[in-house]
């Protein structure tokens, strides 16, 4: 295989803190290898706007604890088209880059596997708040963005204990419950509504009522969104129902912003160097994944069939069609994450009182 002389890396779809700690590792993790880094602007876009620049060591130096992305993000249309995408493999050729790191989520990495399939070698490196990523642990963000939560609802909670008051707070993660539930524990939610489990808002109420008798003077009930208004209507039916003065709070993009956690440093700056490795290795199409205490990789297709098998995206006839080994790989791993969101679901309720 040829040398690399030169990569680019892009950050796209929407932003996490910890993607400046992945573009620190990986400009850092190639120069260190002789290997020059171009920083592509505004993710896709970028690319096909030739919208690029030669990342130095002293460009990156103290973005670590920066929020946001140096790079800038963007969600691209353009790319989805084959004249988009050969623009950009052709300003990518132009600018002699060699292969490419995206950082984002699913919809990056499909970006990823187009420009694989189209002859110009590419490595996924997930970043995003909701830690939807099925084939990894952990995202890139999430780890910040739940602490975030826990600091707004701590907030929260000291003047809904004042004021002898339920907080009904809607927090991030598109369709994924990972966050809500988490921080749900953490901020000792009373109850906690995903969209991946059933919420049983009789159970809920009934509880609420009950700890109000019993002396509760505060409550915060947690919401994922990816559920139209419910969590509005939810506070309107709580207050109805329990006589609690209900307020609803979202905390919207405050999630995605500040300064990343040691975690997420730390993981950000793991699946750069990884990812680097993979690249240079000859490797492309692939996506780097968090599993227990090690940085592996997958094929993407393989990441994204996990991926949509998961979130029930398959249909019959695309489960049918899988080779039996891997359909049964991807039950089971399928079954893993649904088992262990569950387990922190009823852990949840368990100890809310
Ligand atoms: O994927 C990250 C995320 O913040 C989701 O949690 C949320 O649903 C979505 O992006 C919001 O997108 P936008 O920034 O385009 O409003």
């Amino acid at each position: 295989m040829e040398k690399f002389r030169r990569i680019g890396v892009l950050t796209s779809g929407g932003d996490a803190p910890g993607m400046n700690a992945a573009v620190r590792a990986i400009v850092r993790a190639a120069l260190d290898k002789g290997v020059e880094v171009m920083g592509i602007y505004n993710g896709y876009q970028g690319m096909i706007d030739d919208d690029m620049k030669l990342l130095s060591q002293r460009d990156v130096s103290n973005i670590i604890a920066r929020g946001g992305t140096v790079l800038y993000s963007a969600r691209c249309d353009e790319f989805r088209y084959e004249e988009g995408m050969q623009k950009a493999i052709a300003n990518c050729k132009k600018n002699m880059i060699d292969g490419v790191i995206v950082i984002g989520g699913d919809g990056t990495f499909r970006g990823g596997t187009d420009l694989s399939n189209r002859g110009l070698p590419t490595i996924g490196v997930p970043g995003s708040i909701d830690n939807d990523v099925t084939a990894s642990d952990s995202s890139i963000g999430f780890d910040t963005a739940m602490n975030t939560v826990v600091q707004m609802v701590d907030r929260l909670r000291d003047t809904c204990e004042s004021h002898a008051r339920c907080d009904v707070v809607e927090v991030m993660g598109r369709t994924a419950g990972h966050i809500a539930v988490r921080a749900g524990i953490a901020v000792g939610a009373s109850a906690v509504a995903i969209n991946e489990i059933p919420f049983d808002e009789e159970a809920c109420i009934q509880r609420l009522i009950a700890e109000k008798k019993n002396g509760k003077h505060s409550f915060i009930v947690m919401v994922a969104e990816g559920n139209g208004d419910f969590a509005e209507q939810l506070t309107k039916r709580i207050e109805a129902r329990t006589g609690i003065e209900t307020r609803f709070a979202r905390l919207a993009h405050v999630q995605r912003g500040g300064s990343p956690t040691l975690e997420d440093r730390f993981l950000a700056t793991r699946m750069g160097c990884k990812a680097v490795d993979l690249l240079l290795e000859g490797k492309s199409n692939m996506v780097v994944c968090q599993r227990g205490a090690d940085i592996v990789a997958y094929d993407i297709n393989y990441a994204q069939t996990a991926d949509r098998m998961y979130k029930k995206k398959l249909t019959e006839e695309q489960i049918a069609a899988l080779d039996p080994t891997v359909r049964k790989e991807l039950e089971d791993f399928c079954k893993m994450r649904a088992d262990s969101l569950e387990e922190l679901y009823n852990m949840a309720y368990r100890v809310a009182r």
